[in-house]
């Protein structure tokens, strides 16, 4: 080609698969991992979001068939701890302290708490750690606004752990505690979705896997809720908010590319959630729920759409929500959070392993991670010594008031004093003068 030759066509390349005659080996590699996964075990972090008596902790039982808050350690957040910790060094040696940490704490904590259950749980060998995230208080106030940024922020909290805990030196990622799937509870209104429910989806949907369901949804005809669903689907597309779906590979065969986009298709699942079995007229008992015009059976795809979202979130696609989280959720946010911190990266290369600059790139996260601490601890000392001042000021007032009382107080008793002199003195005057015989007597007397 150089020396001006051109080079006859290429035919078409083609992958030749060949079968093995004889025994390598490698066809036993499912069964390797398989060996491995069943030792490691699964980790599940399930980020629930709903207001108050919307059936979150009947559906979850539901769907582990367990009372999950009965046998989990329950835990709460510790990302408020975290933002206390930074500012104890800037203590003011002073006995009015305590009363400023007080008041600071008032401002960090906010009405929605982010409250863990954590639990294991096996079935046919397999161990999953499961971990419910709950966060009472979302959407239960009467002002609303902002009620997603605690959960937002814990849902990044947990990024930034483990983007800490990969740039360690001794690495141990086996603690994952990211967010790998969120539930999101549609209040079952068959109108329209609130101000709340598209700010909230369209803050959080592109930190996690995204499966907003429509609770209690026994209460709605079926009619109310195909026309509530396209509702839905039509506002959060509007607001450009993308939910979880179902990925398909090229090596699927078309019934399983089918069932993942009937799952896709059904989202919002139209979910009813049941702690209690119930018997019907033959007798047959069932998860379900008794009403007096007859029953639902939770697990019957005819009644609700509960079996789709068990399909979609454990049974079919539990470990795709896992590798979507760590490919291309955390990835994007790992890297969105490096290029913030100044450090530049070339995707379109694949460089070799450089210690040198790995290291300089640790450096420049640690050093920025350093100047942000240090922006964040000036923030926190500024505003002690301002609340301080403010305090020292109105301390200085109340002062000077007592001041000029006890000076306005004084000023008045002298002035009686000056007018009690001044009457024993017109008195005093005013008696008759007396004998210098009379006055001698007296004096013997005395
Ligand atoms: P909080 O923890 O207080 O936020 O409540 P929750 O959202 O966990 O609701 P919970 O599961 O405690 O259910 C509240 C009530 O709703 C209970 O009386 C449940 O029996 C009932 N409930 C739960 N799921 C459903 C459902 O699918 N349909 C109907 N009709 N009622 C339900």
């Amino acid at each position: 080609e150089q020396s001006g030759q051109v080079l006859p066509e290429q035919p078409d390349l083609k992958i030749i698969r060949r079968q093995i005659s004889g025994f390598v080996g490698f066809a036993n590699l499912p069964k390797q991992w398989h060996r491995k996964s069943i030792r490691r075990g699964f980790n599940f972090n399930l980020l629930c979001v709903s207001q108050k008596g919307l059936g979150k902790s009947t559906l979850i039982n539901t769907l582990f068939n367990r009372d999950i808050e009965a046998s989990s350690e329950v835990g709460f957040s510790d990302r408020n701890d975290e933002v206390n910790g930074k500012m104890d060094g800037l203590k003011i040696e002073d006995s009015q302290d305590e009363e400023i940490e007080t008041d600071r704490e008032d401002d960090v904590s906010s009405s929605v708490k982010i409250k863990s259950y954590t639990t294991t749980i096996e079935e046919n060998g397999v161990n999953l750690k499961l971990c419910v995230v709950d966060t009472p208080g979302f959407g239960d106030a009467i002002d609303n606004t902002g009620s997603w940024k605690p959960i937002a922020d814990e849902v990044n909290y947990r990024f930034d752990q483990y983007l800490d805990a990969e740039n360690k030196i001794n690495r141990s990622l086996e603690n994952d505690n990211r967010i790998h799937a969120c539930l999101y509870f549609i209040e079952p209104t068959a109108h329209y979705l609130k101000p709340l429910d598209v700010e909230f989806c369209k803050q959080v949907h592109e930190k996690c896997n995204l499966i907003p369901i429509i609770a209690k949804s026994d209460i709605l005809t079926e009619d109310e809720i195909t026309v509530f669903k396209q509702r839905i689907r039509k506002q959060l597309d509007e607001a450009n908010v993308k939910f979880f779906q179902p990925p398909t590979y090229a090596m699927d065969d078309p019934d399983t590319v089918k069932a993942s986009n009937d799952l896709f298709e059904k989202i919002p699942y139209a979910v009813v959630g049941s702690n209690s079995s119930v018997t019907n007229k033959e007798g047959k008992t069932f998860r379900g729920r008794s009403y007096p015009w007859g029953i639902i059976d939770v697990d019957n795809a005819k009644h609700c759409d509960f079996v789709y979202l068990r399909d979609l979130l454990i049974s079919q696609y539990l470990e795709e929500l896992r590798e979507r989280t760590n490919n291309v959720l955390y990835e994007n946010y790992r890297s969105q959070k490096l290029i913030k911190l100044g450090i530049k990266q070339d995707n379109s290369v694949f460089k070799e392993f450089d210690p040198e600059s790995k290291q300089r790139e640790e450096k420049q996260l640690h050093e920025a991670k350093l100047a942000k601490l240090e922006a964040e601890m000036k923030t926190v000392f500024h505003q002690k010594v301002s609340e301080k001042e403010k305090k020292l000021q109105k301390s200085e007032a109340e002062l000077f008031a007592r001041h000029k009382e006890m000076k306005e107080k004084l000023t008045k008793q002298l002035k009686a004093l000056e007018e009690k002199k001044h009457q024993l003195e017109i008195s005093i005057s005013n008696q008759p003068a007396q004998s210098p015989a009379q006055t001698k007597k007296k004096g013997f007397l005395r």
